[in-house]
């Protein structure tokens, strides 16, 4: 008899996989959008329809791993194992595998509209723009998403926390295509974010020394529009060869901020929400006052331009409510806000700090941590 069971309730369950396992799984789930306790669920339904033998998965190291399976189905998997001779763990080791090797990985994920462009912008530094942008690249680009990380503040953090050096003041950059000052390829500046689960998918393209002339070049250029347009000329030939272009902006509302605004802007023809702005903030009240500035510029170029930018949420970073009231009466008033909404909230974690220090991609170096888990959440909402 075949039991029916009820997707809406699920029991929590608890096993032990191998890290390695655990990693392929949370991948190829977020690359194929299956929620991983579907996924588990359906390896489980395969496993148990199994009438061989399966070959033993290794263990070793194995940690625990929580899911949620259809009420009923727990009892009635383990009941099969101890039938089958077959340890808990590993029974649930092979469902995990089944599932994996009947839903191999997208070479590519098929892109639906066209290049997607996400900027990280908030003036007040320090708040995450930096690490929650690299973040959100890595995880998209371990999707399968074909991704360029654009490091547009002067300070260069994210060129160098990924190991690279600015470029020298008098070499091609970024800056010097937006003002026409260079002729070649803007692909030629960009550097290769290398791990095995990026899949070669992952590029960057570093800062230079002379960023920190752009903006007062920018309020003296005669071009028209240059002043709102020249990011998004600097940046169209690198159009056909990615999936998302993520900007990590500078701590400013200047010309450069605006460029920024206007690039991740609704094109015509674009479907609504596939591009526009994340916003990292904290909780605390002068994160509120930096927002209520940015929040008037969006809203300037907006009107000034009668362009459509869509505010894809905020990230609430190194959230952390020991610090009482203050903490969680902050971190309410953003989500009051509604529009848009808080996309997803970060403790205060060792790992970010870690990786920067070792000048290592996050997903690299701690691809199970929960910062890394909080990247891929943000990823997903943003290619929803
Ligand atoms: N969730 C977090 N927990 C702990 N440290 C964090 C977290 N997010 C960012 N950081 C650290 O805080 C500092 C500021 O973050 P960063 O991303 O550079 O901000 P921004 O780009 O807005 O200036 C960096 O040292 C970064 O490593
Ligand atoms: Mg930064």
């Amino acid at each position: 008899m075949t039991v029916q069971y009820d997707p809406e309730n699920r029991e929590k369950v608890v096993t032990k996989l191998p890290a390695a396992l655990r990693r392929e799984l949370k991948v190829r789930a977020a690359q194929l959008g299956v929620d991983i306790k579907d996924a588990v669920t359906e390896g489980i339904h395969a496993w148990r329809s199994q009438t061989e033998p399966l070959p033993a998965v290794d263990t070793a190291g194995a940690e625990p791993f929580a899911t949620y399976l259809p009420a009923g189905l727990y009892a009635t998997f383990k009941a099969d194992c101890t039938a089958r001779g077959v340890a808990y763990n590993q029974g649930m080791a092979q469902s995990i595998r089944l599932w994996l090797d009947a839903h191999p990985a997208p070479s590519r994920v098929p892109r639906p509209t066209g290049v997607r462009r996400v900027i990280f912008g908030n003036q007040k530094g320090g708040v995450g723009k930096t690490s929650t942008s690299a973040g959100v690249a890595q995880a998209l680009a371990e999707m399968g998403y074909r991704t360029c990380l654009i490091d547009f503040d002067p300070q260069g953090h994210l060129t160098k926390q990924l190991g690279y050096d600015l470029f020298d003041i008098e070499a091609p950059s970024l800056a010097k295509h937006m003002l026409g000052e260079t002729k070649g390829d803007l692909r030629d500046l960009l550097v290769p974010i290398e791990d095995a689960n990026f899949g070669g998918r992952l590029f960057m393209l570093p800062a230079c020394r002379d960023a920190f002339l752009l903006d007062a070049k920018l309020a003296t250029s005669r071009h028209v529009r240059v002043k709102e347009t020249a990011l998004e000329k600097a940046l169209a030939p690198l159009e056909q060869e990615f999936d998302f272009i993520i900007v990590d902006c500078p701590p400013s509302l200047g010309y450069t901020m605006d460029t920024a605004l206007y690039y991740c802007r609704t094109r015509e023809g674009e479907e609504p929400g596939t591009s526009g702005i994340c916003i990292p903030v904290l909780a605390e009240d002068s994160s509120a006052d930096a927002y209520d500035m940015l929040d008037n510029q969006i809203q300037d170029l907006i009107d000034d331009l009668g362009i459509v930018i869509n505010s894809i949420g905020f990230v609430v970073n190194m959230y952390d409510s020991r610090k009482g009231y203050i903490a969680t009466s902050s971190l309410n008033s953003w989500k009051e806000i509604g529009d848009p909404p808080v996309i997803a909230v970060i403790p205060e974690l060792k790992e970010q700090r870690e990786a920067v220090r070792l000048k290592q991609p996050l997903l690299s170096y701690a691809p199970n941590g929960e910062q890394s888990e909080a990247m891929r959440t943000i990823a997903r909402r943003v290619a929803a």
